[in-house]
């Protein structure tokens, strides 16, 4: 079994996080022409072939103004430093260029991870970067964001029933869970959200792994207390990461942000 992380841990100096959620209502329409200030031709394209394409347009966005952010950077004209690749099926990736690229370089951030996340009416990123006089780290920090509307959690709940709680809930959940006031939806879709954080920054379940891997209990105050076990547990080893943040927040009502941060095991 990894370490427990405390919810929400003081984060170590080597390890910055920066998230960002949108209320997808306040962005321009997809087609408008003011989001090629924002983002680059490929990221446009990518975006607009998409089933909703606003919400990957702006979950992009937010990777780029939360990347801004985290180097102390204003928004103004510095998003098109910034590409959002991959993404899709797959972990998406951020490249620095330009005069954000020298900013990083000067800040001493190494390398930067980014998850993205969208729900029906927010998108949002997270960014996780490595960063301190030492520069690179021999592991790069990982991160997973999710956005949960509790409306949907509860349908979800509703219509999978049994066989949804039970997918996500493992036993020893479960055996924690009997000795506090009844399973609300609330703690069921804390854990559902931060197990998809999980999957995010581990950029999909190892062979083998599975919800009942990640292991989300609560302490006395509600907090959240992640651990990994099994196939996902393993995986987490080799690669050399440690969960370090597990932590939710409500971001407007009924929509809730979840976040896990890793870092280079065994890191002081
Ligand atoms: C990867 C996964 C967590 C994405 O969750 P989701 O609810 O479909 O979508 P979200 O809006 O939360 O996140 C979408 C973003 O995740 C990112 N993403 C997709 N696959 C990813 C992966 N393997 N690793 C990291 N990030 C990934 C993408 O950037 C995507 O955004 P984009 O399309 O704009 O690029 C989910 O599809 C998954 O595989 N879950 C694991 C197990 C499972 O079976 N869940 C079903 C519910 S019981």
């Amino acid at each position: 079994m990894s370490p427990v992380v405390p919810g929400l841990g003081e984060m170590r100096p080597h390890v910055r996080r920066s998230v960002r959620v949108m209320d997808v209502a306040a962005v321009p329409p997809a087609n408008e022409a003011t989001w090629d200030r924002w983002l680059r031709p490929a990221e446009l394209a990518a975006c607009r072939e998409r089933h909703r394409p606003v919400l990957h347009l702006a979950a992009r966005l937010a990777a780029k103004r939360t990347m801004l952010a985290l180097l102390g950077l204003s928004h103004t004209d510095g998003e098109r430093d910034i590409e959002v690749t991959g993404g899709g099926r797959s972990a998406p990736g951020l490249v620095l260029e330009g005069r954000v690229a020298r900013r990083a370089a000067w800040a001493g951030v190494g390398q930067v991870t980014v998850s993205l996340a969208h729900a029906d009416g927010h998108a949002g990123a997270l960014v996780v970067a490595h960063c301190g006089p030492q520069g690179r780290s021999r592991v790069a920090p990982a991160g997973g964001l999710d956005i949960l509307e509790l409306s949907r959690w509860r349908l979800a709940v509703h219509r999978g029933g049994a066989s949804l709680v039970a997918r996500v809930t493992g036993g020893y959940e479960c055996l924690a869970d009997s000795r506090k006031p009844a399973l609300d939806v609330w703690r069921s879709a804390v854990r559902f959200a931060l197990k998809e954080c999980v999957v995010k920054a581990v950029d999909g379940f190892p062979s083998g792994g599975r919800f009942h891997d990640v292991v989300v209990t609560f302490d006395d105050t509600g907090r959240p207390i992640l651990r990994c076990t099994g196939a996902v547990g393993r995986h987490l080893s080799a690669v050399q990461l440690e969960p370090y943040e597990a932590s939710v927040a409500t971001v407007a009502p009924g929509v809730l942000q979840a976040v896990v941060v890793m870092r280079q095991a065994g890191k002081a």
